[in-house]
Protein backbone atom coordinates (compact mmCIF):
# COMPACT_ATOMS: atom_id res chain seq x y z
CA UNK A 1 0.00 0.00 0.00
CA UNK A 2 1.50 3.54 -1.07
CA UNK A 3 1.30 6.28 1.30
CA UNK A 4 0.49 9.50 0.16
CA UNK A 5 2.28 11.63 2.23
CA UNK A 6 4.53 11.98 5.23
CA UNK A 7 7.00 9.78 4.32
CA UNK A 8 9.13 9.41 6.64
CA UNK A 9 6.49 10.03 9.21
CA UNK A 10 5.01 6.73 10.68
CA UNK A 11 8.46 5.35 11.61
CA UNK A 12 8.81 8.68 13.72
CA UNK A 13 5.41 7.50 15.26
CA UNK A 14 6.20 4.26 16.21
CA UNK A 15 8.91 4.74 17.22
CA UNK A 16 7.90 7.51 19.86
CA UNK A 17 4.83 5.03 21.00
CA UNK A 18 7.40 2.47 21.67
CA UNK A 19 9.53 5.02 23.29
CA UNK A 20 6.34 6.06 25.95
CA UNK A 21 5.38 2.20 26.75
CA UNK A 22 9.01 1.29 27.15
CA UNK A 23 11.18 4.03 29.00
CA UNK A 24 8.68 6.80 29.74
CA UNK A 25 5.70 5.09 31.30
CA UNK A 26 6.79 1.15 31.36
CA UNK A 27 3.99 -1.48 32.30
CA UNK A 28 3.40 -1.83 36.19
CA UNK A 29 6.24 -3.85 37.47
CA UNK A 30 8.47 -3.70 34.60
CA UNK A 31 11.72 -1.32 34.87
CA UNK A 32 12.49 1.45 32.03
CA UNK A 33 14.42 -0.10 29.11
CA UNK A 34 17.28 2.70 29.69
CA UNK A 35 17.10 6.13 31.54
CA UNK A 36 15.75 8.15 28.17
CA UNK A 37 17.66 11.12 29.27
CA UNK A 38 20.84 9.32 28.54
CA UNK A 39 21.85 11.72 25.54
CA UNK A 40 24.66 8.82 24.60
CA UNK A 41 21.80 6.12 23.45
CA UNK A 42 21.70 7.22 19.58
CA UNK A 43 18.99 4.54 19.29
CA UNK A 44 17.06 7.26 20.35
CA UNK A 45 18.17 9.93 18.10
CA UNK A 46 14.59 10.28 16.43
CA UNK A 47 12.46 10.20 19.27
CA UNK A 48 14.60 12.77 20.49
CA UNK A 49 14.66 15.34 17.15
CA UNK A 50 10.80 14.93 17.21
CA UNK A 51 10.52 16.07 20.79
CA UNK A 52 12.80 19.01 20.13
CA UNK A 53 11.08 19.80 17.15
CA UNK A 54 7.89 19.70 18.94
CA UNK A 55 8.80 21.82 22.07
CA UNK A 56 10.30 24.70 19.72
CA UNK A 57 7.44 25.02 17.17
CA UNK A 58 4.23 24.56 19.44
CA UNK A 59 3.57 27.97 20.81
CA UNK A 60 0.59 29.43 21.43
CA UNK A 61 0.39 31.40 18.12
CA UNK A 62 0.80 28.17 16.33
CA UNK A 63 -2.22 26.43 18.32
CA UNK A 64 -4.35 28.96 17.43
CA UNK A 65 -3.37 29.21 13.53
CA UNK A 66 -4.11 25.38 13.61
CA UNK A 67 -7.05 25.34 15.38
CA UNK A 68 -8.58 28.00 12.59
CA UNK A 69 -7.28 25.76 9.99
CA UNK A 70 -8.71 22.54 10.92
CA UNK A 71 -11.67 22.94 13.52
CA UNK A 72 -13.50 23.95 10.55
CA UNK A 73 -14.02 20.33 9.78
CA UNK A 74 -14.67 20.86 5.98
CA UNK A 75 -12.37 18.48 4.40
CA UNK A 76 -13.87 15.15 4.42
CA UNK A 77 -16.73 13.36 5.18
CA UNK A 78 -16.38 9.92 6.56
CA UNK A 79 -17.62 7.25 7.97
CA UNK A 80 -15.36 5.61 10.91
CA UNK A 81 -14.31 2.56 8.88
CA UNK A 82 -13.59 4.54 5.85
CA UNK A 83 -11.77 6.91 8.44
CA UNK A 84 -9.74 3.52 9.39
CA UNK A 85 -9.33 2.54 6.29
CA UNK A 86 -7.77 6.09 5.60
CA UNK A 87 -5.38 5.98 8.84
CA UNK A 88 -4.38 2.48 7.12
CA UNK A 89 -2.27 4.07 4.36
CA UNK A 90 0.13 5.45 6.67
CA UNK A 91 1.30 2.20 6.95
CA UNK A 92 4.99 1.88 6.00
CA UNK A 93 5.39 -0.08 2.72
CA UNK A 94 8.88 -0.12 3.86
CA UNK A 95 8.01 -2.72 6.76
CA UNK A 96 5.87 -5.54 5.64
CA UNK A 97 5.57 -6.73 9.07
CA UNK A 98 3.58 -3.67 10.20
CA UNK A 99 0.10 -4.19 7.54
CA UNK A 100 -2.48 -2.81 8.90
CA UNK A 101 -1.19 -1.29 12.31
CA UNK A 102 -2.73 1.21 12.58
CA UNK A 103 -6.14 -0.44 12.75
CA UNK A 104 -4.13 -2.83 15.05
CA UNK A 105 -3.81 -1.05 17.50
CA UNK A 106 -6.64 0.61 17.59
CA UNK A 107 -8.73 -2.59 17.90
CA UNK A 108 -6.53 -4.37 20.47
CA UNK A 109 -7.11 -1.08 22.46
CA UNK A 110 -11.09 -1.56 22.33
CA UNK A 111 -11.04 -5.41 22.42
CA UNK A 112 -8.76 -5.18 25.80
CA UNK A 113 -11.74 -2.97 27.11
CA UNK A 114 -14.25 -5.02 25.91
CA UNK A 115 -12.73 -7.93 27.69
CA UNK A 116 -12.80 -6.10 31.00
CA UNK A 117 -16.72 -5.39 30.72
CA UNK A 118 -16.41 -1.90 30.46
CA UNK A 119 -19.52 -0.30 29.05
CA UNK A 120 -20.06 0.09 25.39
CA UNK A 121 -18.72 3.90 24.77
CA UNK A 122 -15.63 3.27 26.49
CA UNK A 123 -15.19 0.38 24.15
CA UNK A 124 -15.72 2.62 21.26
CA UNK A 125 -12.63 4.75 22.47
CA UNK A 126 -10.68 2.20 22.07
CA UNK A 127 -11.68 1.67 18.92
CA UNK A 128 -11.51 5.78 17.64
CA UNK A 129 -8.83 7.23 19.84
CA UNK A 130 -6.89 7.90 17.17
CA UNK A 131 -8.41 8.67 14.37
CA UNK A 132 -7.54 11.65 14.88
CA UNK A 133 -4.11 11.27 12.73
CA UNK A 134 -5.63 11.32 10.17
CA UNK A 135 -4.19 14.90 10.02
CA UNK A 136 -1.09 13.04 8.62
CA UNK A 137 -2.82 12.43 5.47
CA UNK A 138 -3.51 15.70 5.26
CA UNK A 139 0.42 16.43 4.83
CA UNK A 140 0.99 17.40 8.52
CA UNK A 141 4.47 16.38 10.46
CA UNK A 142 4.15 13.80 12.77
CA UNK A 143 5.52 17.06 15.63
CA UNK A 144 2.12 18.43 15.54
CA UNK A 145 -0.02 15.11 15.08
CA UNK A 146 1.74 12.73 17.77
CA UNK A 147 3.23 13.15 21.07
CA UNK A 148 1.79 13.90 24.19
CA UNK A 149 0.16 17.31 24.56
CA UNK A 150 0.56 20.24 27.09
CA UNK A 151 -1.27 23.26 27.38
CA UNK A 152 0.43 25.98 25.41
CA UNK A 153 -0.12 30.46 26.79
CA UNK A 154 1.71 29.25 30.54
CA UNK A 155 4.48 28.26 32.03
CA UNK A 156 5.76 24.17 30.64
CA UNK A 157 5.97 21.48 33.14
CA UNK A 158 9.06 20.15 34.07
CA UNK A 159 7.46 16.86 34.24
CA UNK A 160 7.15 17.12 30.47
CA UNK A 161 9.09 14.67 28.30
CA UNK A 162 12.61 16.53 27.59
CA UNK A 163 11.35 19.80 29.06
CA UNK A 164 15.19 21.13 28.46
CA UNK A 165 13.93 21.70 24.72
CA UNK A 166 11.41 24.26 25.93
CA UNK A 167 14.30 26.74 25.95
CA UNK A 168 13.87 26.84 22.42
CA UNK A 169 10.22 27.92 22.50
CA UNK A 170 9.34 31.70 21.87
CA UNK A 171 6.96 31.73 24.23
CA UNK A 172 9.35 30.80 27.28
CA UNK A 173 10.80 34.08 26.64
CA UNK A 174 7.33 36.01 26.37
CA UNK A 175 5.98 37.15 29.66
CA UNK A 176 2.49 37.03 28.50
CA UNK A 177 2.48 33.80 28.27
CA UNK A 178 5.82 32.18 30.94
CA UNK A 179 4.47 32.45 34.00
CA UNK A 180 2.38 30.06 35.63
CA UNK A 181 -0.88 30.38 34.84
CA UNK A 182 0.17 32.74 31.58
CA UNK A 183 -3.32 33.79 29.73
CA UNK A 184 -5.16 31.91 32.29
CA UNK A 185 -7.03 32.56 35.13
CA UNK A 186 -6.32 29.87 38.53
CA UNK A 187 -8.96 26.79 38.34
CA UNK A 188 -10.32 27.89 35.13
CA UNK A 189 -11.09 24.57 33.73
CA UNK A 190 -9.34 22.42 30.26
CA UNK A 191 -11.82 23.34 28.16
CA UNK A 192 -10.42 27.12 28.17
CA UNK A 193 -7.16 26.02 28.06
CA UNK A 194 -5.58 25.63 24.42
CA UNK A 195 -3.82 22.71 24.84
CA UNK A 196 -0.35 21.78 22.11
CA UNK A 197 -2.01 20.89 18.79
CA UNK A 198 -2.31 17.07 17.82
CA UNK A 199 -4.96 14.14 16.95
CA UNK A 200 -6.39 14.24 20.43
CA UNK A 201 -8.11 17.77 20.28
CA UNK A 202 -8.78 17.31 16.79
CA UNK A 203 -11.01 14.10 17.23
CA UNK A 204 -12.25 15.30 20.15
CA UNK A 205 -13.76 18.82 18.07
CA UNK A 206 -15.04 16.07 15.25
CA UNK A 207 -16.67 13.43 17.82
CA UNK A 208 -18.03 16.29 20.44
CA UNK A 209 -21.76 15.92 19.62
CA UNK A 210 -21.84 12.23 19.60
CA UNK A 211 -20.06 10.47 22.38
CA UNK A 212 -20.61 10.84 26.58
CA UNK A 213 -18.61 13.64 28.39
CA UNK A 214 -15.83 10.73 30.05
CA UNK A 215 -15.32 9.54 26.48
CA UNK A 216 -14.75 12.95 25.06
CA UNK A 217 -12.29 13.23 28.36
CA UNK A 218 -10.32 10.63 27.08
CA UNK A 219 -9.94 11.14 23.66
CA UNK A 220 -8.85 14.75 24.23
CA UNK A 221 -6.71 14.53 26.26
CA UNK A 222 -5.23 10.76 26.40
CA UNK A 223 -2.03 12.24 25.00
CA UNK A 224 -1.14 14.88 28.39
CA UNK A 225 0.16 13.22 30.28
CA UNK A 226 1.78 15.99 32.49
CA UNK A 227 -1.58 15.45 33.60
CA UNK A 228 -3.13 12.06 33.58
CA UNK A 229 0.65 10.48 34.95
CA UNK A 230 2.54 13.51 36.87
CA UNK A 231 -0.13 14.85 38.22
CA UNK A 232 0.62 18.62 37.12
CA UNK A 233 -1.25 21.65 36.14
CA UNK A 234 -3.56 20.82 38.52
CA UNK A 235 -4.10 24.76 39.11
CA UNK A 236 -5.96 25.15 35.81
CA UNK A 237 -8.30 22.56 36.50
CA UNK A 238 -11.90 22.82 37.51
CA UNK A 239 -13.79 20.20 39.81
CA UNK A 240 -15.28 18.75 36.36
CA UNK A 241 -11.89 18.30 34.87
CA UNK A 242 -10.52 16.13 38.17
CA UNK A 243 -13.76 14.18 38.29
CA UNK A 244 -13.06 13.09 34.70
CA UNK A 245 -9.12 12.78 35.67
CA UNK A 246 -9.85 9.20 36.67
CA UNK A 247 -11.49 8.27 33.19
CA UNK A 248 -8.54 9.24 31.87
CA UNK A 249 -6.30 7.64 33.88
CA UNK A 250 -8.38 4.19 33.05
CA UNK A 251 -8.41 4.95 29.24
CA UNK A 252 -4.28 5.10 29.40
CA UNK A 253 -2.95 1.46 30.26
CA UNK A 254 -5.51 0.25 27.48
CA UNK A 255 -3.77 2.33 24.93
CA UNK A 256 -0.03 1.40 26.02
CA UNK A 257 -0.38 -1.94 27.11
CA UNK A 258 -2.98 -3.40 25.16
CA UNK A 259 -0.40 -5.14 22.98
CA UNK A 260 -1.79 -8.79 22.80
CA UNK A 261 0.38 -11.79 20.96
CA UNK A 262 -2.56 -12.76 19.05
CA UNK A 263 -3.76 -10.14 16.98
CA UNK A 264 -7.85 -9.10 16.59
CA UNK A 265 -9.42 -10.92 13.81
CA UNK A 266 -10.80 -7.26 12.06
CA UNK A 267 -12.88 -9.40 9.65
CA UNK A 268 -14.32 -11.28 12.40
CA UNK A 269 -14.94 -8.14 14.63
CA UNK A 270 -16.60 -6.46 11.87
CA UNK A 271 -20.09 -6.88 12.61
CA UNK A 272 -19.51 -6.04 16.05
CA UNK A 273 -17.91 -2.88 15.73
CA UNK A 274 -20.41 -2.05 12.60
CA UNK A 275 -23.35 -2.09 15.13
CA UNK A 276 -21.89 -0.61 17.73
CA UNK A 277 -20.09 2.27 16.05
CA UNK A 278 -23.90 2.59 14.44
CA UNK A 279 -25.47 3.08 18.23
CA UNK A 280 -23.57 6.77 18.52
CA UNK A 281 -22.45 8.30 15.27
CA UNK A 282 -24.21 9.01 11.84
CA UNK A 283 -22.97 7.16 8.81
CA UNK A 284 -20.95 10.41 7.93
CA UNK A 285 -18.94 12.08 10.03
CA UNK A 286 -17.11 15.57 8.88
CA UNK A 287 -13.46 15.56 9.75
FE1 LIG B 1 -3.11 8.76 20.61
FE1 LIG C 1 -3.28 5.05 20.90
Amino acid sequence: MKKPVAADGHDVAEAWEEFVQTQVYPEPGAKAKEDYRNYDSPARDSVRRFYEENHRKQTYDFVLGKRAEFLGLDRRQMSVFEACDFLNTLVDDSDPDIELDQLQHLLQTSEAIRADGHEDWFVLVGLLHDLGKVLCLYGEPQWCVVGDTFPVGCQHSERIVYPEFFSQNPDSRDPRYNTRLGVYREGCGLRNVLMSWGHDEYLYHVMKDYLPEPALYMIRYHSFYAWHREGEYDHLCDEHDREMLSWVQKFNPYDLYSKSPQPPDWNQLRPYYSDLVAKYLPAAIAF
